[in-house]
């Protein structure tokens, strides 16, 4: 298949897929340059395995199209189309060797038998397991597995790189070293990938960007930290990072800033891309990690202090996590971590604490279903690049 030379190597436009009655992907449009490791992240169900599928091209888009180097591939069958795969359950053939397994793309694709043993060695050991070349699958630990399948995927040089949870199955320590790895491997080859997961850390770790799905619908389209630091719905700021939410009103509105009033307290907040007048009725958004806890009788370190009782401690090592039950905030609990380098003070249950934040962190969407508007699925029925 020929790609082009275009920026753009996956192009997504007002692409949907119903099932029966269920919408399963609706109205999606979205891009990936040449080049780029792209994340979708959503809850299970919200459609990010179908959304991959029509990609790949097993399933049909019912509205919408897809284009991958510049080209519809709407009458493309996926045998056709240059892509890789790696998928949450293993398709490794497991009475061949690693080697056999790698070599299997390259004999379908009929490359040359005698370039095949090269190209077989090279991303074995681009993987690392150059020393493991003839073990068949059930003698390879489950990550030593996936990258045989990951060799398998990349070895013909796709132009694209389909990954469907493909971490998932394995325990957290390993999955956190190979998504590294899997990052390694994608910088050094430069090839496009576009990774599915429901693990946020995943997204933020491994992504140049990520795409953020709900219920079929594409929420935000961003870089790692964009996403987590201006998260465009309350939706994205729940799912992304852990965050606390609470009901208020606005009093004032100065420019960026807004005054809110939420159970007895009155808080500076920054409106979530939307335009609040006063009077509007807003759902404010605070990351666990942004609020300072603290005694009562402190100094006042931030804009925004309320006061709370302790009602849940977790110590996950690194840091303290509290649960902070605020009467002045009509009851609402707030989520804090805490690993205070300073003091090291350690809170009892039912002690009595004040939590503080910055006014930039605490953020103030309108209520209600918001519209979920971002640049990458403003509804258009074409493409325009
Ligand atoms: N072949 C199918 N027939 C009918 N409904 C389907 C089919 N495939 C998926 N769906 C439905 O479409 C929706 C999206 O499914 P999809 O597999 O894309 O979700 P997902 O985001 O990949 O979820 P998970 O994280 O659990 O893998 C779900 O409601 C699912 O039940
Ligand atoms: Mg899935």
């Amino acid at each position: 298949m020929d790609t082009g030379s275009s920026k753009r190597m996956v192009e997504i436009a007002g692409v949907s897929k119903l099932f029966g009655t269920v919408a399963a992907v609706s109205d999606a449009t979205l891009h990936v340059d040449r080049g780029d490791f792209l994340t979708v992240v959503g809850p299970s169900g919200c459609g990010k395995t179908t959304l991959l599928r029509m990609i790949a091209g097993f399933e049909h888009p019912d509205a919408g199209e897809i284009r991958i180097g510049g080209r519809r591939v709407d009458a493309v069958p996926p045998y056709r189309r240059s892509i890789g795969m790696v998928f949450q359950k293993l398709a490794l053939f497991p009475h061949m060797t690693a080697a056999e397994n790698v070599a299997y793309p390259l004999k379908m694709r009929r490359f040359a038998p005698a370039k095949i043993p090269g190209l077989v060695d090279e991303y074995l050991g681009l993987v690392r397991l150059g020393d493991f070349k003839d073990r068949r699958p059930h003698e390879l630990s489950g990550g030593q597995q996936q990258r045989v399948a990951i060799a398998r995927a990349l070895v013909f040089s796709p132009d694209l790189l389909l990954l469907d949870e493909p971490l998932s199955a394995l325990d957290r320590k390993l999955r956190e070293d190979m998504q590294l790895e899997f990052r390694r491997i994608q910088q050094e080859l430069g090839v496009t990938t576009i990774n599915v997961t429901h693990d946020q850390r995943e997204a933020l770790v491994m992504s140049d960007r990520i795409v953020v799905m709900e219920g079929g619908v594409i929420q935000q389209a961003d870089d790692p930290v964009s996403l987590y630091r201006q998260p465009g719905t309350p939706f994205v700021a729940r799912f992304i990072g852990v965050t606390s939410m609470f009901p208020g009103r606005v009093t004032k509105e100065t420019g960026e800033a807004v005054t809110v009033a939420a159970g007895e307290a009155t808080l500076t907040a920054r409106g979530g891309g939307a335009v609040l007048g006063a009077g509007a009725a807003v759902e404010c958004a605070i990351r666990a990690e942004q609020i300072a806890i603290g005694p009562r009788d402190g100094a006042p370190r931030f804009e925004n202090a309320v006061d709370g009782i302790v009602r849940q401690r977790i110590f996950e090592g690194e840091r303290m996590v509290y649960a902070v039950e605020v009467p002045g905030l009509g009851g609402a609990v707030l989520n804090v971590f805490d690993h205070d380098p300073v003091s090291h003070s350690v809170y009892d249950e039912t002690q009595p604490v004040r939590l503080e934040w910055a006014a930039r962190d605490l953020i103030a969407f309108p209520a209600g279903p918001a519209p979920a508007v971002t640049t990458e699925n403003k509804p258009t029925g074409s493409l325009t690049t």
